[in-house]
């Protein structure tokens, strides 16, 4: 059983090109801050944040799953920092499990102020898909599996 989920994690970083993975996972979203994504206090709102992860995750699980997935739970987020206008956001995103039909990909969150070369992570969370086929239904990742 062990050896099944080691090969389909395996085969699943080559599908989610961990071949680039750093230290801190596959770089997949850069963007920057803007005003409109902010909260009524003038830092960024939590849900812009949220949204940028939950496509950064995605991302990465519509390539191990070569297919549509949907969202199925986002677990064990936390918010770490404040992220500020302007700030260039970075979400790397690491695959750390593949099991029949869900993928669980771990998503982090780094902000670097504008005009600074010193970043820190922000937020992470563990975001997991449900690989799923034309009708809705959960489907194998792995056509054999
Ligand atoms: C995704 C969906 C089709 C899964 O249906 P389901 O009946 O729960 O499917 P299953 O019970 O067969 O579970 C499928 C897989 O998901 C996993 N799973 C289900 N619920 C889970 C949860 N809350 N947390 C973690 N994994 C979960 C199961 O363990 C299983 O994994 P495995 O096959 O790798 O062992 C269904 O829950 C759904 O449509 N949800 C809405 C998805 C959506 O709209 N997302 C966007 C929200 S805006």
């Amino acid at each position: 059983m062990t050896e099944d989920y080691d090969k389909r994690l395996a085969l699943g970083k080559q599908r989610g090109s961990h071949g680039r993975q750093q230290d801190k996972g596959v770089l997949v979203i850069r963007t920057i801050a803007m005003p409109a994504d902010t909260n009524p206090a003038g830092d960024i709102f939590g849900g812009w944040l949220m949204s940028q992860m939950d496509l950064a995750a995605g991302n990465m699980a519509a390539r191990v799953a070569q297919g549509r997935s949907a969202t199925v739970s986002v677990e064990a987020m936390q918010f770490l920092q404040p992220v500020k206008v302007g700030d260039e956001v970075t979400l790397y995103a690491t695959l750390v499990h593949v099991g029949r039909t869900s993928i669980r990909v771990h998503v982090d969150v780094w902000a670097r102020p504008r005009q600074s070369d010193n970043g820190q992570k922000v937020t992470d969370a563990d975001f997991v898909f449900v690989a799923l086929d034309k009708t809705g239904v959960p489907r194998p990742v792995f056509e054999d599996s």
